[in-house]
């Protein structure tokens, strides 16, 4: 569990690696060649943090092509790595107290302007489309297995918003939703970046969709081919009644029993994200993922979480739907790079319809619009503190446990020095304890249930240290660990044994 959390976490935060294929750097050039304006940010932080700063024009191996960028688009993902949030993902992914890379953006199109030996599918002056780690910069390099042509029917703004939204939408409802034609699919947050292409995806392969937005979007997901649109501040989908095969989240501004109630029995839950720039800015969407998989192993849905897989079949199934007209990137604003502070800003509100590019035709500009140099030296919150906070804590829940149990043990070895100890009994109970709490939290039926939790497991944690082996059964099996339940049952069997010897 703890390692399967783990990898989620961190993939969660890394997208920007698998997204765009960051393994393979980007080839300096020598130094004193060509030069190059990207945008990079030194400190975690609002978007007053970016600079334009002119950095080593790439250049391309036998293995990559070097495109002259045209357009990229703003996703949340800017906003994660750039304010350093949740901050637990500094320790996994975005660096602990430094942006561990400088380089932002990952959706852009533009031209190819030159090709390594071994390319074979692309050369200079070829419109592509793709995703690269720091595409905020004039000119990307990247192996020609993330890139795809670009359709002549959309502008290089359209394009560049392709990659991390459109694959997204695509992989949450043809691979972790598995939609069929004619199947009820609900889409929450059918207005924004996701959602826009969600909409479009999902009619395209035969769904009956149903958007989610809110009133003044409620036309624009319509536009889309949704056949059914729900304004949330008038009307509460989880509440009306209706049920779902596939439910692709997002918002996740409802509970998981919520989502439950309105997925049908064999349904599909795929959550894609949610939250703000200051919700959860600890631990993000960590508890819902957590919550996630904890219950699956119990329920018939499928509750699934996604992180898009960056793949030239799908980037060029995605052109042919655009070439075709069966999906068309809404753009809400495009802004010059000067501005890709207000760029970011705006996406930082949540209030995006559909995508916002950025476009680099200005890249020459020495200076970037709407900052503020009193806020650019970092985030709100000290990065020594945040790393502090992030060990600080989980060794405090190890071991804090541990000085309790050696406590609680010395005071019984105390009054009864004829007694063997048990240290690792009252180990076991403070941990129950807290399991308890935890529990109840994830069981989401309010402040009850958490007082309840943690109660049952304290007494049974209790008559566990005072050796009722009936209390040692019953939180083995509350343990809802099958580790837990084999080791216990061996131990049990054995001490079962010897006692009847
Ligand atoms: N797992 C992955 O691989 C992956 C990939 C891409 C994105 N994501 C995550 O997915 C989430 C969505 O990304 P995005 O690019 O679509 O974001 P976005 O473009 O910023 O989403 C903005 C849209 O969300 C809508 N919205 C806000 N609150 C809503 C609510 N309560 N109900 C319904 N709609 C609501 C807004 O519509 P209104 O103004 O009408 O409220 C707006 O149109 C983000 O959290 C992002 O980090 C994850």
């Amino acid at each position: 569990m703890k390692t399967h959390l783990q990898l989620l976490i961190t993939t969660f935060f890394t997208a920007a690696l698998l997204f765009a294929g960051a393994a393979l750097a980007q080839t300096p050039s020598p130094s004193g060649g060509p030069r190059m304006k990207a945008i990079v940010y030194h400190n975690f932080g609002s978007p007053d943090v970016l600079q334009l700063e002119e950095i080593e024009k790439p250049v391309p191996n036998d293995n990559q092509v070097l495109v002259k960028v045209q357009a990229v688009s703003v996703n949340p993902f800017d906003w994660h790595f750039m304010e350093g949030v949740p901050y637990i993902a500094r320790l996994l992914a975005f660096g602990p107290l430094k942006p561990t890379s400088p380089r932002l953006g990952a959706d852009f199109a533009g031209t190819v302007e030159a090709v390594g030996k071994n390319i074979t599918q692309f050369k200079p002056g070829d419109e592509v489309f793709g995703g690269k780690i720091g595409a905020y910069a004039e000119y990307v390099v990247i192996a020609e297995k993330f890139l795809a042509t670009k359709p002549a029917n959309i502008t290089f703004e359209q394009a560049g918003s392709v990659q991390i939204a459109g694959l997204t939408a695509l992989q949450g409802l043809r691979d972790k939703g598995k939609i069929q034609p004619g199947q009820k699919v609900l889409i929450n947050g059918a207005s924004g970046g996701v959602g826009t292409f969600a909409v479009q995806i999902a009619k395209s392969l035969g769904a009956h969709v149903t958007g989610v937005c809110s009133g003044r979007n409620v036309e624009l997901v319509r536009s889309l081919g949704a056949d059914q649109v729900i304004d949330y501040t008038k009307e509460d989908f989880t509440k009306s009644g209706q049920r779902y095969d596939v439910i692709i989240d997002n918002v996740g501004n409802h509970s998981l029993s919520e989502y439950r109630r309105v997925l049908n029995p064999n349904g599909k839950y795929v959550l894609i994200g949610g939250g703000g720039v200051n919700d959860n800015r600890w631990t993000g969407p960590i508890g819902v993922v957590i919550k996630t998989l904890l219950l699956k192993p119990f329920i018939s849905q499928e509750m699934k979480m996604m992180l898009a897989d960056v793949n030239k079949e799908d980037l060029t199934f995605l052109a042919d739907l655009m070439q075709s007209g069966k999906v068309t990137p809404v753009i809400d604003k495009t802004y010059p790079l000067s501005e890709i502070r207000e760029a970011i800003r705006y996406v930082e509100t949540g209030r995006a319809r559909g995508k916002v590019a950025v476009t680099l035709k200005d890249a020459s500009q020495t200076s970037l619009a709407g900052g503020n140099s009193a806020t650019a030296s970092g985030s709100t919150i000290g990065p020594v503190l945040v790393v502090f906070v992030l060990i600080g804590v989980p060794l405090a829940v190890l071991i804090l446990p541990v000085v309790v149990a050696f406590i609680l043990n010395g005071r019984f070895r105390q009054r009864n020095p004829d007694k063997r100890g048990y240290r690792w009994g009252y180990y076991f109970s403070v941990m129950s304890f807290v399991a308890g709490l935890v529990l109840g939290v994830f069981l989401e039926c309010g402040a009850m249930a958490v007082i309840v939790c943690g109660v049952v497991y304290a007494v049974l944690a209790w008559f566990f240290a005072k050796r009722h082996r009936w209390a040692w059964v019953a939180l083995t099996i509350l343990s809802f660990n099958p580790i837990a339940w084999i080791i216990n049952l061996i131990y049990l069997w054995r001490r079962w044994a010897e006692a009847a010897t």
